[in-house]
């Protein structure tokens, strides 16, 4: 259970919560200035005795709240943190604006809005913050400082939060159907289910860290093991000619285009 002021309140112990509490952790945060707010009894049993954090089934006093609870809950949330005085608040929920954010949250306490992705689980997310007009660097800069434990952040306007959603957050299911169907490609070209789960996993994962850690762009890269006339030049040509570029174009407009009409 929760005892003294925490410096961080996390509201919501599901999947995102449980990431972020796992990254602060393991990036040097003290557990006990962590307190998670969580429904579920099992759920905080859990998180007790993995990270050693406080937790509590209702809302208490924080220096911070970072709040991961589903979207249609948060207005009504940001509502009882402010009720407690806590003065700044950070909601990771997918489609909620900052101004929605900082009306329910009132004049006293500052709203950040952030989109995480998926790979924070482990740690190598990519995390978009956007803020009221009340923001200070200083609120930035405590955004990012919880939010730097699962990952990259990145500061946008808030106009761009729907092609961060349509890039990033969908992102690794794109990734992940590419995955899925060179799985399927490798088996038919006659390697074994297992040889080509473990070729299919070690190539996104090998190529993955090669870009990120390149300073050089992706077409750099990819001309580089392009010989002329050789195997990934005839795989590559079938790619431009079923249009993979323009497809790619077509799936972040969609998608960005969902994101907006989500957010309405
Ligand atoms: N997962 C993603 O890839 C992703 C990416 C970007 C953003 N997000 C955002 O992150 C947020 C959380 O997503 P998630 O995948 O972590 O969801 P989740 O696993 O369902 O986690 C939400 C947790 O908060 C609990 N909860 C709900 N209302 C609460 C309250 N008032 N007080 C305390 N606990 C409460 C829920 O309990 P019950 O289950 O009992 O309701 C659940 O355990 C969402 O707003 C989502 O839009 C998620």
């Amino acid at each position: 259970m929760a005892s003294g002021t925490s410096k961080l309140v996390i509201i919501g112990g599901g999947n995102m919560g449980t990431a972020l509490v796992g990254g602060l952790v393991h990036g040097g945060w003290n557990p006990q200035e962590i307190t998670v707010v969580e429904i579920d009894a099992t759920k905080r049993a859990v998180l007790e005795a993995d990270y050693g954090v406080n937790t509590s089934e209702v809302i208490v006093s924080a220096e911070g709240a970072l709040v991961a609870v589903k979207p249609g809950d948060v207005a009504n949330v940001c509502a009882q943190v402010s009720g407690l005085g806590i003065h700044r608040v950070l909601s990771i929920a997918a489609g909620i604006s900052v101004r929605t954010l900082q009306d329910a949250a009132g004049a006293s306490t500052k709203a950040i809005r952030a989109m995480p992705n998926t790979p924070a689980l482990v740690r190598e997310g990519v995390t978009a913050i956007c803020g009221s007009d009340a923001c200070t660097e200083e609120d930035f800069a405590w955004a990012e400082s919880i939010l730097s434990a699962v990952g990259v952040v990145v500061r946008v306007p808030e106009s761009q939060m729907d092609a961060v959603t349509a890039v990033a957050g969908s992102g690794p299911g794109y990734i992940f159907l590419m995955a899925e169907s060179l799985l399927a490609a490798a088996q038919e070209a006659g390697l074994p289910a297992h040889v080509a789960d473990v070729l299919v996993r070690q190539l996104f994962r090998g190529a993955g860290i090669l870009l990120a850690e390149s300073s050089e762009s992706p077409a750099t890269l990819r001309e580089r093991v392009t010989s002329p006339n050789g195997t990934t030049a005839a795989g590559l040509a079938v790619m431009e000619s079923a249009g993979l570029r323009e497809t790619m174009h077509n799936v972040v407009k969609a998608a960005a285009a969902r994101s907006a009409e989500m957010g309405k």
